[in-house]
This record gives structure tokens, C-alpha cells and sequence, in this order.
């Protein structure tokens, strides 16, 4: 079977104004969020992406009726609330898919959810979600790759949510889904901090829901009888917006970025500052340009306000270019490196010793025939291929279009050469 993919042509300058979509990361929670509520939610800027889409399919077979109201815009509502069950098969493809357990026993006392595989990026272990469903007072099994809970009632409690790799954004987020509805007070210690996160706790509040903290490593959720349904404008996509300033710096070009929030990228805009890129901020978002010569920087993935592991790859894209030795450490996952040999195919110069890389910088990127493998590995390929010397088709790019909104679209409007070939990819 033939595949689409992306034939892209280096070596043009990006000029001119992009429009940043909503955030996927926020949308998903949000979204599983509406199993809690009583009545209509309006959800406004939702990317029509295909993570989204899978969700809406999940919800669907979940009995919420979600229906797009405008390009960006979804209703949803919760018809019937018999079946709790998540298959194997979406939760497979989408691992965020875990995020409708905390809704599931919080509303309908029962959750059978499938056991998320591993992905590209590496293991992706829910322990510490299962550890907040215990503390809230759920009973847990594992039956046949399922997660089978059941709970009467959720009880508030204090929870540590940290683990090895340091906090849980999705388990977060299931913390907070499962404790807005609990008979008393919840107490979540080192939460994730993520935007995203704050974001959800925002909607949960504007359905009726006691949470504060949100943003912080502390957040404190006070159980209410019930959450009804309301209007939600979700965050811009914070990655998205990192990804075209990368665009922006590696093509030596001038980009106007509109409906991006700075304060959500600060890490990232430090980094970029050390490598020699000028990211101003305009009264609608950011302007970004870099000098030619892009200089070495040494990077280690953080939780939020650290360094974000999904801008990783498309840092080690640009640090191929800089004048110099540059390291970067994955800190969250330290195996999301498959962008690594398909760079090396490119003409850039990696070595990974474990969760580190070190990139010996290059004169130039030689367009290739590559491989996308997981959404953020296939934007990092993208942008080498924006910059590359000839032709490059990133296969697979299925991948991509999981969580970039039209980027081919939004990259053609600013002066990329970059063609989607509906079939021929492998
Ligand atoms: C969210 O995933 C994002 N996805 C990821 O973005 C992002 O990379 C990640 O947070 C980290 O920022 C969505 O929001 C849909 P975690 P999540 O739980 O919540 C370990 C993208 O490209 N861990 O914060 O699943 C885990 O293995 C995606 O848009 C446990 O050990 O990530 C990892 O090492 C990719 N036990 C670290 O914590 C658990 O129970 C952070 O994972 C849960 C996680």
C-alpha cells in the first residue's frame, strides 16, 4: 500500500505571518473532562488534528455525542453512560487515550480501560495514575490488558504524585478529573506544572469545579456534588509555536508568530537566545529572526518551566547547523531519539551516548529520502528538510498529522517548498 508523504525542497527563506492552532495537549484532557458535566460544553480553537479525531471516536463509543460546530469548535454532550469501557485498539493508537479513566469512576463509578502499550518514544508506564485512582478510594484490577476500577464514591485525600522521571502531566490530569467530583478535599503534591494542566483545571473551575494551585507543584481540589457544562476557549499549542520559530531560525528568515503565550515557552525562547535566534514579542504573539551563524548550546529536558521534551527534537535539528559541539539530554524520555539515525541519513554528524546526544555541528543538511517515527521526531525531520541542500521526502507522515494542524498549508504561506503527495511514500 502506498503512502502519503511530504517532498520538500531546501533553501528558502520563511517571511511572513502564521497563525498558531489550539493546543492538542490541552484539548485531549479537556475534552475527556466533559464525561464529568451535566449539559453542553462548547470547546473553541480544538486543532483538527487526528489525535483529536480519535479521541471524538473514543468519546463517542464512550456516549458523549461530540459534533464540530465550526472549523475549530466541538460540542459535547453526554447521552448515555452505560457503556465504560476503552478498547484496546484506540488506546493502542493513542495512549492519551488513559485520560478518560479519572472521568470514568468519578461520574459512573466503573472504568475499563486498556493498558497503553509503549510508543517511539519509549516505555509509557501509568503507575502513578493508578496510584491516584487507589488514593481517591478506587478498587483496581488488571484483567486481560485492562485496567478494570470500580469506586462508589471517590473520597479526597492527599496524594504524592512524583515519580522517577519527576511529575505526571496525564496523571495529573486524571487526579484532578477523578478528585473535582470527590466526597471532600484532594490534595495533589508535586502535580505537573504544564500549561496544559493548568488549562484543564481553568475549565474544570468554569463547570462549576474548587480547584487552586493549578501551575503549581501543589494543587488542591475540593470536591463538588456536580459539574455542569460551559464555553471553553483552550491555550495555543505551545509546541507548534516552538516548532515555526525553529522553522523561522533555520532558514534564516523573519516569522511572524500569532496566538502564542511567551510565558509558556520561556525555557525554550532562553535556549533559543543562547543559540543566537531573536524572539521579540509583538502585541499578537512573537517575531523571530536569527543571525547566520548559530552557536552551540547543552540542553537537558525538564517537567514544565523546564526545558519541554517535545521541542527536543526540533532543537537537535537546528544545533545540527551551529558552529560548534552541542549536547542534549532527554530527562522525561530518555529513548526518544528515533529522529537521531534518520538525521544521520542527512548528512548531520550525532552521537548518542544513552539519554544524551552529542551533535557535532555541520556546514550544511543534504536532502534525503527519511523516515517519520513519532509526531515530534517527524517535525524535527520536516524542518531539516526545509533547510537541506536538494530534495527531501519525509515518509510516514501520518505521524505528523496526529498533532500539526495543516503544516504544510501554514509552511507554503510563508515560503516553504514543501508538497503533499497523497500516495508513493513507503
Ligand atoms: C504528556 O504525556 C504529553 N502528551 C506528551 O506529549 C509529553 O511529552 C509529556 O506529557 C511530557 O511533557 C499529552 O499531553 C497528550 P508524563 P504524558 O506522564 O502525560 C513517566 C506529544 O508529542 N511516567 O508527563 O503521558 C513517563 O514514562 C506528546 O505531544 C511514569 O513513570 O507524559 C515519562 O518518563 C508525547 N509513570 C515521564 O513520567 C506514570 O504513571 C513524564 O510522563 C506516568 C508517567
Amino acid at each position: 500500500m502506498s503512502l502519503p508523504f511530504f517532498e520538500i525542497n531546501g533553501g528558502n527563506r520563511l517571511r511572513g505571518t502564521v497563525r498558531i492552532s489550539g493546543a492538542k495537549n490541552a484539548a485531549l484532557p479537556i475534552m475527556a473532562a466533559s464525561i464529568l458535566c451535566e449539559g453542553e460544553v462548547v470547546l473553541r480553537d480544538i486543532p483538527r488534528v487526528a489525535d483529536v479525531e480519535s479521541l471524538c471516536e473514543l468519546l463517542q463509543k464512550l456516549g458523549v455525542e461530540t459534533t464540530w460546530i465550526e472549523d475549530n469548535a466541538l460540542r459535547l454532550i453526554v447521552r448515555d453512560e452505560m457503556n465504560c469501557k476503552a478498547e484496546y485498539d484506540i488506546v493502542r493508537k493513542m495512549r492519551a487515550s488513559i485520560c478518560v479513566l479519572g472521568p470514568l469512576i468519578a461520574k459512573r463509578q466503573k472504568a475499563q480501560v486498556s493498558m497503553p502499550g509503549g510508543c517511539a518514544i519509549g516505555d509509557r508506564p501509568v503507575n502513578l495514575h493508578l496510584r491516584a485512582m487507589e488514593r481517591l478510594g478506587a478498587d483496581l484490577d488488571l484483567v486481560g490488558g485492562d485496567i478494570v476500577a470500580r469506586a462508589k464514591k471517590l473520597v479526597g485525600t492527599e496524594m504524592f504524585l512524583g515519580g522517577r522521571f519527576g511529575s505526571t502531566v496525564l496523571g495529573t490530569a486524571n487526579a484532578m478529573m477523578a478528585a473535582a467530583l470527590a466526597d471532600g478535599v484532594t490534595v495533589i503534591e508535586m502535580a505537573a506544572c504544564e500549561p496544559e494542566v493548568a488549562d484543564l483545571a481553568n475549565f474544570l473551575n468554569q463547570c462549576g469545579a474548587s480547584i487552586s494551585g493549578q501551575g503549581t507543584p501543589r494543587i488542591i481540589v475540593e470536591g463538588v456534588k456536580e459539574l455542569h457544562g460551559c464555553e471553553y476557549r483552550i491555550i495555543p499549542d505551545r509546541i507548534e509555536a516552538g516548532t515555526f520559530m525553529v522553522a523561522a531560525a533555520l532558514t534564516n528568515g523573519d516569522l511572524k508568530i500569532e496566538n502564542v503565550r511567551l510565558d509558556h515557552l520561556m525555557a525554550f525562547v532562553d535556549c533559543l537566545s543562547g543559540v543566537g535566534v531573536h524572539v521579540e514579542k509583538t502585541t499578537l504573539g512573537a517575531e523571530v529572526t536569527s543571525s547566520r551563524r548559530l552557536e552551540p548550546v547543552e540542553v537537558t529536558t525538564q517537567p514544565f518551566p523546564g526545558f519541554p521534551t517535545d521541542l527536543q527534537a526540533q532543537l537537535m535539528t537546528l544545533l545540527c547547523l551551529a558552529d560548534g559541539n552541542s549536547v542534549i539530554t532527554d530527562k522525561i524520555f530518555p529513548d526518544r531519539f528515533m529522529h537521531v539515525p534518520e538525521l544521520a541519513r542527512m548528512g548531520a554528524q550525532l552521537r548518542r551516548e544513552g539519554g544524551t546526544v552529542i551533535i557535532e555541528g555541520v556546514k550544511r543538511l543534504i536532502g534525503a529520502p527519511v523516515m517519520a517515527s513519532d509526531l515530534r521526531a517527524s517535525a524535527a525531520l520536516v524542518l531539516a528538510g526545509l533547510v537541506a541542500r536538494g530534495t527531501t521526502r519525509v515518509n510516514r507522515i501520518y505521524h505528523l498529522a496526529r498533532g500539526y494542524e495543516r503544516m504544510d498549508e501554514k509552511l507554503r504561506a510563508v515560503g516553504g517548498d514543501i508538497q503533499l503527495h497523497p500516495e508513493g511514500g513507503v
